[in-house]
């Protein structure tokens, strides 16, 4: 359980394209780590590669290290399906299996690896419910595809989801774009119960989100068009939004932006 991620020089590629230059940066276990900047300056890029997501992309490839705890997730040793479950990924648009029952979108992950035990995944489902904050508003319902379920809803059983597998880290790609503002604090809520057994990472274009949820922040840029997106900074949330290093990233966060 969470885990430590040192990101060492990392350089990711699609193809020819040098979409990311040359990140360092380092997440400590138990906190959640806040991702900022302007469109297309390679977040998600980043995100991707943090779990192995980058590389089902065809011509997609990175250079430079990712560790888990010391261990670099890119070893040749290394199984990356094996990785996505010890690093989950809760993505933008709540993306449950929509008539697949919503107990069973919990512990889908727990099937395909092979737990059949229907006692043992019921509590699993129980636990992770509990543990996305959706246990007292499905309880009656678990036979219920989850499509059945409001956007936050189902974007909490998505996060029910990757936690059932019991990962060290959870990536999450601007999780609350596509919710209500109600929604958008019950995950906010979340996300500060979560930290306490999880490393997090969140990508977020919401600056007061960043700076509620978020520990330390990272902002990314782009020196301009067909530029790799680079890390301008990285530092505790409070100094980021009071008295960042930069000026790219003071005008960003105070909106002069562009
Ligand atoms: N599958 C892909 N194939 C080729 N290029 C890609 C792919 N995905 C992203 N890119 C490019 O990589 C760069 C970074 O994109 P990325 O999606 O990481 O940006 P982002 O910071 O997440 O932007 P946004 O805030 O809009 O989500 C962009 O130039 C984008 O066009
Ligand atoms: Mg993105």
């Amino acid at each position: 359980m969470a885990k430590r991620i040192d990101v060492k020089d990392l350089d990711i590629y699609y193809g020819k394209f040098h979409a990311v230059d040359s990140v360092t940066l380092s997440v400590p276990p138990r906190n959640v780590t806040a991702f900022i900047g302007p469109s297309g300056c390679g977040k998600s890029t980043v995100l991707r590669t943090l779990n192995r997501m980058h590389e089902v992309i065809p011509g997609a490839r990175v250079d430079g290290q990712v560790l888990l705890d010391g261990e670099d997730i890119y070893a040749s040793s290394v199984d990356p399906v094996q990785v996505r479950r010890t690093i989950g990924m809760v993505f933008q648009r709540p993306n449950p299996f929509p008539t697949m029952s919503i107990r069973d979108n919990v512990v889908a992950g727990l099937r395909l690896a092979g737990t059949k035990n229907k006692k043992k995944l019921d509590e699993i489902a129980e636990r992770a419910l509990r543990g996305a904050n959706l246990w007292n508003e499905v309880k009656d319902r678990l036979g219920k595809p989850g499509g059945s379920l409001s956007g936050g809803q189902q974007q909490r059983l998505c996060i029910a989801r990757a936690i059932a597998v019991r990962p060290d880290v959870l990536l999450m790609d601007e999780p609350c774009s596509a919710l209500d503002p109600i929604s958008t604090l019950a995950i906010e809520d979340l996300i500060a119960e979560l930290k306490k057994d999880y490393t997090i990472v969140i990508v977020t274009h919401n600056m007061q989100q960043a700076a509620r949820v978020s520990d330390q922040t990272a902002f990314f840029n782009l020196a301009g068009v067909g530029q790799p997106g680079r890390l301008v900074e990285i530092n505790d949330t409070e100094k980021i939004f009071s008295n960042p290093n930069e000026k790219a990233t003071e005008d960003y966060i105070s909106g002069r932006f562009g």
